[in-house]
């Protein structure tokens, strides 16, 4: 069941599209203190704090440090003086995603393309080179402030060079060789994994009444397509609800769903998010892929990884929903021990393909925005639309508790 996100096949594309995208380069996020934070996502989720660019490395406004697991890279990024973007971002959204960045064959001419469909630039095409390579990048401005930025890579910055370990960037450098909690955290991670691969999708929040501009934008702008579309009586539970729908790219590289509130008695987990979010559409979760959900969320559990917790009754009814569906579509019944799977409360669904495993994390910061799921997929390519309901229980108590709802 295993699949990676670089087709190779992809490669053949090169001269005809220049939105052709290769793969997720990085996801970028903002924090308040980006040294502190990689200790958290090395701790919590198990990755290797890679790489650094400091004052050290000739980095004068900024510090970000490189956090790798499989194919997943995350920048995490601090501003060093009080103009830099990152600060002023924090002091109104908190810690989460600016950024999420495309590798593709020509930054400067993916650019020039979605800014031809309709694209606000958020930077103009720049080369970073030094003796080892080059980087181009260019960014275009998607909803609220979040940005995709197009990466072009050449020498021995090639992505290839750089998921073998090669350094990320220029002003970038390795962290293992100055030894200590570094050197110690990254060599328990790699002797207890997590097992986490890649992005499976990623969720963004947008205004109410705003969604469906948010599916043209990336329809006409980056040529994703629809991939599924959920509406508000799906998902919705007896106080909150929301509308979504998923865009993906051409080569369903990466989906993107994209929620907004729907009116409800209470108050809906998107807007919650909203409120605490200057009110402005952000990424709401990256949800990571894992080949084996019941060991990596044994291990994360282990860590101290902070997951909703289900209501009881939801065991209860989950088997006959998933065997059901899955038997009707001729399908192989849920392999994995449904004892483990109660016991780590873990969240499974089904659909006409298959059936996948989910678990959804509580805030990673303060305020309540963004957060992770651990996802696995067995055949199911769709987003547990049946566990939505007992989610939104969840959630709202969670709401409940932080006097949110
Ligand atoms: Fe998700």
């Amino acid at each position: 069941m295993s699949q990676t996100t670089t087709s190779p096949a992809s490669l053949s594309g090169k001269t005809t599209d220049p939105l052709q995208l290769i793969d997720v380069d990085h996801v970028r996020f903002y924090v308040g203190n980006a040294k502190q934070a990689a200790f958290f996502y090395a701790h919590c989720f198990g990755f290797q704090i890679e790489e650094v660019s400091d004052l050290t490395t000739g980095s004068r406004e900024a510090a970000t440090y490189l956090l790798t697991q499989g194919n997943i890279r995350f920048l995490l990024t601090s501003g060093l003086t009080a103009e830099h973007p990152a600060n002023m971002e924090v002091a109104i959204y908190g810690d989460g995603v600016k950024d999420v960045a495309f590798t593709v064959f020509d930054a400067e001419k993916a650019w020039e393309k979605a800014v031809s469909n309709g694209a606000a630039s958020a930077q103009e095409p720049r080369t970073v080179s030094d003796e080892r390579g080059s980087i181009t990048t260019a960014s275009i401005r998607t909803y609220g402030r979040v940005v995709h930025t197009f990466v072009s890579r050449s020498g021995q910055y090639d992505l290839p060079t750089v998921k073998k370990g090669g350094l990320f960037a220029p002003r970038f450098k390795k962290l293992e060789s100055i030894g200590g909690a570094v050197l110690s955290i990254n060599e328990h991670n790699r002797r207890h994994p997590c097992g986490l691969k890649y992005v499976d999708h990623l969720v963004g929040n947008v205004e109410e009444g705003k969604m469906n501009h948010w599916v043209k934008f990336y329809e006409d702008v980056l040529e994703f397509k629809m991939f599924k579309h959920f509406d508000d009586a799906d998902i919705s539970t007896e106080y909150s609800a929301l509308m979504s729908k998923v865009m993906a790219s051409g080569n369903n590289l990466i989906k993107m769903p994209i929620n907004e509130p729907a009116p409800g008695k209470k108050k809906s987990q998107i807007l919650e998010y909203l409120e605490w979010h200057n009110m402005t559409p952000g990424v709401q979760h990256l949800a990571l892929r894992t080949d084996d959900e019941i060991s990596s969320v044994a291990e994360l559990r282990r860590r101290g990884v902070d997951f909703l917790s289900l209501p009881d009754t939801y065991y209860e009814r989950v088997w006959d929903r998933v065997n059901t569906m899955l038997t009707q579509h001729g399908h192989k019944a849920v392999k994995e021990d449904h004892t483990k799977i109660k016991d780590l409360g873990i969240l499974v669904d089904a659909d006409d393909e298959g059936y996948l495993l989910q678990l959804f994390t509580k805030p990673l910061q303060d305020r309540p925005t963004l957060f992770f799921e651990i996802i696995c997929r067995r055949g199911s390519q769709s987003f547990g639309k049946g566990n939505f309901k007992a989610l939104f229980e969840a959630l709202e108590l969670e709401q409940e508790r932080r006097g949110n709802l």
